[in-house]
């Protein structure tokens, strides 16, 4: 099992990037973690980072991937195109936020993606990729009728 977990705009700057929201991790730390996780969960996990809205859009229409964790960055609140290519893929896309974006500027409670992904954890910090990638292998388990 391949987990693609894909990181869009400004994530590369995790670690100095408002730490006070972002928290301390660099994107590189958390990717560690979570190719470790997977490892523990028994899936293969690579991960991607871009600020281009083509190139996420591209890497989503490879479809290697058995399911995908998605941090869409602010594309979450405006991109049609990223919300067309997850809809588009047979792939289960689980939709993750460090921040909490209820807790945050209303331009941010609005999530174009959130309604063709199969749900959306936001708000624990690094721990909300290791919450999506539980998520993800828990639903591809039931999906092959098994129980995690
Ligand atoms: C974010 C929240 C978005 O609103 C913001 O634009 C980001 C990061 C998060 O992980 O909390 O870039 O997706």
């Amino acid at each position: 099992m391949r987990v693609l977990v894909l990181h869009g705009p400004n994530l590369n700057l995790l670690g100095n990037r408002e730490p006070e929201v972002y928290g301390n991790l660099t994107l590189e730390e958390i990717n560690q973690r979570l190719v470790a996780w997977g490892e523990e969960l028994g899936v293969e996990v690579e991960c991607f980072q871009s600020n281009h809205e083509g190139e996420l859009i591209e890497r989503l229409h490879r479809g290697d991937a058995d399911a995908v964790v998605f941090n869409p960055g602010a594309f979450t609140h405006y991109s049609y195109a990223l919300r067309d290519a997850v809809a588009a893929l047979s792939a289960p896309v689980v939709e993750v936020h460090l921040s909490n974006l209820y807790a945050r500027e209303e331009f941010r409670h609005r999530s174009v993606i959130a309604p063709v992904a199969v749900g959306q954890i936001s708000g624990f910090g690094a721990e909300s990729y290791r919450l999506g990638l539980l998520a993800v292998v828990s639903l591809l388990a039931q999906r092959r009728g098994e129980r995690r």
